[in-house]
């Protein structure tokens, strides 16, 4: 049976990582075989960009660009590792996807909704993930976090109201599809995980009465 393909989204200093732990244990524990993804990355080439969009180059990057690099990165992942894995009934757990490119470059960088969705349509020709796990936390607090771990990145670099913008973005898409699931990441961890594990579970269930 062909496998599912569960994201993880979130800015900066959302907690990713360790949902993405839980998701991957409750998934085993239920008998999947899983695959983890990031984006950009996952491939030798789409890791190549992903060092590419992150590093700090001394000259202005041109939205287009950073768009299209992300999709690049994209379509190498879904070729070469996302289809092939659902294709052998793994299911892939996903550090962010394509609400990232709409999130970030459509809602912080302000590209136009016409173009995001000529993009999205060439690269992805319909593909969207199973489930969507947003971890919705507030600009300055996730940053916060972030710049606890280290030096920011080019993209970290951007100011408050870039992530702003995109943490509207993301609840803006997230309240139009119910693929996708807001889980606060402004409470402490257990009570995230508590939140993340309720709604993998209720997945899994919806997924075990379908093939009853
Ligand atoms: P991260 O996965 O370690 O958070 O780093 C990825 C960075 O790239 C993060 O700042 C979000 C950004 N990004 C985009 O701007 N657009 C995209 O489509 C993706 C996948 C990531």
């Amino acid at each position: 049976m062909r496998g599912k393909f569960i994201v993880v989204e979130g800015l900066e200093g959302a907690g990713k990582s360790s949902v993405i732990g839980l998701i991957k244990e409750t998934l085993q524990a239920a008998g999947k075989q899983v695959e983890q993804t990031r984006e950009p990355g996952g491939t030798p080439m789409a890791e190549a960009i992903r060092d590419c969009v992150k590093h700090d180059w001394n000259e202005n990057v041109a939205e287009e660009t950073e768009l299209l690099l992300m999709y690049a990165a994209r379509v190498q992942l879904l070729t070469n590792r996302i289809l092939p894995a659902l294709d052998n009934g793994a299911w892939v757990v996903g550090d962010r996807h394509d609400l990232s490119s709409q999130a970030y470059q459509g809602g912080g960088r302000g590209v136009s909704a016409q173009t995001m969705r000529a993009i999205s349509d060439i690269a992805l020709n319909g593909f969207k993930p199973d489930l969507t796990i947003y971890l919705d936390v507030e600009p300055a607090v996730g940053l916060e976090r972030a710049r606890g771990r280290g030096e920011l990145d080019r993209i970290e670099q951007a100011g408050l109201a870039f992530f702003e913008r995109t943490r509207e973005r993301y609840l803006e898409l997230a309240g139009q599809d119910d693929s996708i699931k807001v889980v606060s990441a402004m409470q402490d961890m257990q009570s995230v995980h508590k939140a993340v594990l309720d709604e993998i579970t209720l997945y899994l269930s919806s997924q075990n009465e379908a093939t009853a």
